[in-house]
């Protein structure tokens, strides 16, 4: 036998400008990024969310505007293309299709760009189609909804469903650069707005207790999609994910842990089973406190911070419960989230504001109980030991109209 090792490293290297008007008059900001390390004029294509679009119907025209800017030193085979956003351009191949289609059509090559604008589900198509197309063309990301500012848009993942299964397929792609427009969410339903802050509660409670009572502070501006306070909680919900993309040893998910996916075993699989009812978001918030009270039960977190991870999210307007949970098949919610990691099952929970572990088993009947406590629970505003402000207020846990059942 002989052996020739190979090895070599890749370096990564893209930037995440947070900014406003990326689409205004004077903004330079997407043609520095569309020519950045360019010689010769590169070609551009363009994905709007259709979400945005009905929202913001100027906005194509805007797009356009600023490309315009660009003159000779771009090429643009075709206007901007709308793609229906949300979880069915995710989940219909034929979305899939028609933009790797248009993608060919328009002659683009690696050194050519993907512009996408909107939410995680849209750039997640986005990003799957630039990733694959000629194995690998570049991609702008402008995420326009406050999950996909805060976390789906600034990674190095992407994906689409198949198969019954969220993001069967998909790759890892660090995009060329990422430009976070705030300006963007003053269309976003409020709805949309209190989702994307699941992703911040999350990774508050894992990474940054004071990060966690800001948020307890501005509950209530947060919840009114305020952007004094909406903009500055994006933005350390961003810097936490960011932080763990590029310092956590593991962009590309190798090991078995993933650990920021907290709650998310089973907002995976809730968003399977409501088939997209439930908002990601929304999904997380129910992981969330699902496994905080989990991890409350196992003697790992103390009892009165998985009382105020649970304020928190119901005083953001989020759900704790939903008549999935009831359904769930525990064993095979677990299973399917080993095996999109592979190895051993590893769930990471909180044992403090900003701490967490990792557990290797959950048990079904502990996890049962829990969903019955969710079920039935009056989330109460906690007793703060430490001296500070008082919690959120008490209050029933909120279950929108349409999600009742
Ligand atoms: N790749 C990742 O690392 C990653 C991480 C987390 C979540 N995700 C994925 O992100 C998706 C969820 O993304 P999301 O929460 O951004 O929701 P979304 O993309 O489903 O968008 C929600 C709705 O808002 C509309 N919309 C988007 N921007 C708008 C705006 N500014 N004004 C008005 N309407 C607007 C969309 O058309 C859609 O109807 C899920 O598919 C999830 O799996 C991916
Ligand atoms: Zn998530």
């Amino acid at each position: 036998m002989s052996t020739v090792r190979q090895r070599f490293d890749v370096p990564f290297d893209f930037p995440v400008h947070f900014t406003r008007d990326v689409f205004g008059a004077n903004s330079t900001l997407l043609l520095d990024e569309l020519l950045r390390g360019t010689t010769t004029a590169p070609k551009v294509a363009v994905v709007l969310d259709g979400g945005l679009v009905a929202a913001c119907p100027a906005l194509p025209g805007r797009v356009t505007a600023t490309l315009d800017r660009g003159g000779a030193r771009l090429r643009r085979p075709s206007p901007p293309r709308i793609v229906p956003g949300g979880e069915p351009c995710k989940s219909d191949p034929r979305h899939l299709q028609a933009l790797q289609q248009a993608i060919a059509e328009d002659g683009l090559c690696r050194h050519s760009t993907l512009v996408a604008v909107g939410g995680g589900a849209l750039l997640d198509l986005a990003g799957f189609v630039a990733a694959t197309a000629h194995r690998g063309v570049r991609l702008i990301r402008v995420p326009s909804t406050v999950l996909a500012q805060d976390d789906a848009g600034l990674g190095v993942k992407n994906g689409v469903n198949a198969y019954g299964r969220k993001n069967y397929l998909g790759t890892f792609a660090p995009p060329w650069a990422v430009l976070v427009d705030h300006s963007l969410l003053a269309t976003l339903p409020l709805r949309e707005v209190r989702s994307g802050l699941a992703e911040a509660v999350k990774v508050a409670v894992l990474r940054d207790g004071a990060f966690f009572a800001a948020l307890e502070r501005d509950a209530a501006a947060l919840t009114r999609g305020e952007a004094a306070a909406l903009e500055p909680a994006i933005r350390r919900g961003a810097e936490l994910h960011l932080e763990h993309i590029r310092g956590g040893g593991d962009p590309f998910e190798l090991g078995s842990a993933r650990p920021l996916d907290f709650g998310h075993w089973t907002a995976h699989r809730l968003e399977e089973l409501t088939d997209g009812g439930l908002r990601h978001g929304e999904a997380v918030a129910i992981g969330v406190a699902l496994d905080s009270l989990l991890a409350r039960d196992a003697g790992l977190l103390p009892g009165p911070i998985a009382e105020r991870i649970c304020a928190l999210l119901a005083a953001l307007g989020l759900p704790l419960h939903h008549p999935a949970l009831e359904a769930l098949d525990v064993a095979d919610a677990l299973d399917r989230f080993r095996e999109h990691l592979g190895g051993e099952l590893t769930i990471t929970w909180p044992t403090g504001l900003g701490r967490s572990t990792e557990v290797h088993a959950v048990e079904v009947a502990a996890v049962r109980r829990a969903v019955a406590e969710l079920a039935r629970r009056v989330v109460r505003a906690p007793e703060r030991s430490d001296g500070g402000a008082p919690g959120p207020k008490a209050r029933v846990t909120p279950v929108p109209a349409e999600l009742r059942p």
